[in-house]
């Protein structure tokens, strides 16, 4: 960790929407006076019927309720379009750059974008969906899922976005819990030169739970792909037969604009649920002063629109803000590693928003990829998902900003909307690993994780709860709101417990240390450990499994699986390249484990709770620090795993 300051240029601060004093001004009005200050910042946005009342919270364990802006009614489609016609109609709002680059990027207007999400509203409304219905999309990075969230927010239907990496079990499982009245799907999903039959995917995950569901399919590729005839429809089909008007639907600010899945340290994943409202205020501010977004800017949010960032940083911020915002559907490296500084050089992108381990993967192709592109149009730099090293930090900062671009690190999470605590470019002078400082209206405390009593000295090391609440904020856990309570409410009464470690040094900035709870941190995606482990049991040859975390140099952390096979099962290298498939297939390749070790028996309390911390200490050849080891009901298991553990290479 470093303790060396970069502060913003004084030409940087002169230009920036927000400088280092005007920071302090409105985060103490914003903590000050809370309800004056967001129902100030609430204008940002149009509503249909202005809101009287602004902020109704409680965080008290049993009544926890939050309500933002409750009385305003609004529609989010119509502040991410149709407000913008006016002026904007002719303005790019989307550049679409394809996975392949021999391929055309196409600029879609406000217009064009206003006709199409209108289209496919008609459409959705054809297929029988209405206000408040669930609509699941499962869709590589191209307009069409632009379309569709906005078509859903435009006729008051919640979306639910899975990522097209997951698998069709997991599509299955949001599919059936949400109840989801249609899909929303591609052929094929080309990415890195390869393509994921999606469409198929659908058909199996649907086979599996409910037959009835419909399903609208944009053809991406033409490959081929299996009919199920009465209940699929080609998009460009049903386009043709419907207006491109479609009278946005009156929205109450607190009715639900998405849900998306995220994991948690137990069970299966929850469904996030986001406010019309309060999300889009949130989302919209975070964009324009994170990334000191102006008027003509060019901005990239590298995530794909499966991940809270796509949802926030590609579509209904910048949207909301009148802005150019890029869709990119490849990867990093495909063709090669200069892929990302390309688009940079070939759409002039002003602010370039990315994740630690895209950086550190690029990194280590060496500097000629980023060197041989023209990156004179960047401004600001960002990075989310984990923490970043120093050293990604310094090779961003020196070789792809040229030392001229502040970079905001920003921490948050898919509950909480939008950025919780970044350095705002032209105000904070930043540090390398450290998310810096509050935005505004957001009150850190860190907690002694034993009393649970706040630390009030500046330096101080716990876990990250938040006090208050801010728009951004997610309504509850979709159909378990006794689940949302207990989550992030119950462990730390009065507080947003976050699921986070946190420092808070000298200057009072904070550094996050990572997660407190089985949820570990893969390629800046979440994992559930408990999820990767019931995939694991359910395995015929496997009796148990424990998963744990290790330090990985690419993807930040890596996915460590303990298991224990069934009597009379031969431990193979077959078999463990079987568990691999079969994780894959049961969740998605992201949860594929790194490594599998055998562990003829997992270290147990004589009640039978597996002590993690002693196989996270082995995952991470830390055998030092095992601690305490005397209550297990049989110790010499640990000398065993100890033994045999696995190279981490
Ligand atoms: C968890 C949330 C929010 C979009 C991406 C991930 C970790 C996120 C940072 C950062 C250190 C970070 C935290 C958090 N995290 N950003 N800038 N520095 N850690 O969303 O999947 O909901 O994961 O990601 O551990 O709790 P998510």
């Amino acid at each position: 960790m470093s303790d060396t300051k970069y502060p913003p240029s004084a030409e940087f601060a002169a230009n920036a929407h927000i400088d280092a004093a005007k920071y302090q001004e409105m985060y103490d009005a914003s903590i000050n006076d809370p309800a004056a200050f967001w129902g100030e910042h609430g204008k940002r946005i149009d509503w249909i019927k202005p809101f009287t009342k602004v902020k109704d919270v409680s965080f008290d364990l049993g009544s926890v309720a939050i309500n933002w802006y409750s009385d305003g009614t609004l529609n989010v489609a119509a502040n991410c379009i149709d407000r913008h016609l006016a002026t904007r109609s002719d303005q790019t709002a989307i550049i679409w750059e394809p996975d392949s680059p021999d391929e055309d990027a196409l600029h879609i207007t406000y217009q064009q974008l206003h006709d199409n999400t209108c289209r496919m509203a008609n459409v959705l409304k054809g297929l029988g969906v209405k206000r408040g219905d669930r609509v699941v999309l499962y869709l590589p990075m191209i307009p069409e899922a632009a379309y569709a969230m906005l078509a859903c927010a435009r006729i008051g239907a919640i979306h639910s976005i899975v990522f097209a990496g997951f698998s069709p079990d997991a599509l299955g499982a949001r599919v059936n819990g949400c109840d989801a009245k249609v899909v929303i799907t591609a052929d094929h999903a080309p990415r890195g030169g390869r393509a994921t039959k999606l469409k198929d995917n659908v058909n199996q995950a649907l086979l599996h739970d409910v037959d009835d569901v419909k399903c609208l399919v944009v053809k991406r590729t033409g490959g081929q792909i299996a009919w199920r005839e009465g209940l699929d429809f080609w998009w460009h089909e049903e386009a043709a037969k419907v207006s491109a008007e479609c009278p946005p639907e009156e929205m109450n600010a607190e009715d639900p604009l998405f849900i998306l899945y995220t994991s948690g340290s137990t069970g299966q994943p929850k469904g996030v649920v986001h406010s019309s409202g309060g999300y889009l205020v949130y989302a919209a501010m975070t964009q324009e002063l994170v990334f000191d977004y102006h008027p003509g800017d060019v901005f990239w949010c590298t995530a794909d629109v499966g991940w809270v960032t796509g949802h926030s940083y590609i579509v209904y911020g910048p949207l909301a803000n009148g802005a150019t915002t890029i869709m990119f559907e490849g990867v990093p490296t495909y063709p090669d590693a200069s892929r990302f500084w390309q688009v940079c050089e070939k759409h002039k992108v002003n602010q370039f928003y990315t994740a630690p381990t895209a950086l550190r993967a690029l990194m280590g192709q060496g500097n000629s990829f980023v060197e041989k592109c023209d990156l004179s149009d960047l401004k600001v730099l960002g990075t989310v998902g984990e923490p970043i090293n120093p050293e990604a930090w310094t090779w961003y900062n020196e070789v792809v900003g040229k030392g001229k671009c502040p970079i905001v690190d920003t921490w948050w999470q898919t509950e909480t909307g939008g950025h919780l605590m970044t350095p705002l470019p032209g105000a904070t002078a930043t540090k390398p690993g450290s998310c810096t400082t509050p935005f505004f209206g957001v009150q850190p405390v860190i907690l002694d994780p034993t009393s649970g009593t706040e630390i009030h000295e500046t330096e101080a090391e716990g876990v990250l709860c938040i006090k208050d609440s801010w728009p951004g904020q997610m309504r509850t856990v979709y159909g378990d709101h006794e689940r949302f309570e207990k989550t992030y409410f119950s462990d730390y009464k009065g507080y947003y417990f976050t699921g986070d470690g946190c420092r808070r040094d000298a200057d009072g900035y904070y550094w996050i240390t990572g997660r407190v709870d089985d949820v570990i941190n893969v390629s800046g995606h979440r994992m559930g450990t408990a999820e990767v482990e019931s995939a694991l049991v359910a395995h015929a040859q496997v009796a148990e499994a424990a998963v744990v975390g290790y330090p990985h140099d690419i993807k930040g952390q890596g996915i460590y699986a303990y298991v224990t096979l069934m009597n009379d099962v031969e431990p193979t290298d077959e078999l463990r390249k079987e568990l691999e498939k079969w994780v894959r297939t049961e969740i998605g390749p992201i949860a594929k484990p790194d490594l599998i070790q055998w562990a003829p028996g997992l270290p147990k309390t004589r009640s039978g709770k597996i002590m993690r911390r002693i196989l996270r200490k082995i995952a991470e050849d830390d055998f030092g620090a095992l601690g305490d080891t005397s209550t297990l009901a049989d110790p010499s298991v640990v000398d065993e795993l100890i033994e045999n553990r696995m190279n981490r290479g």
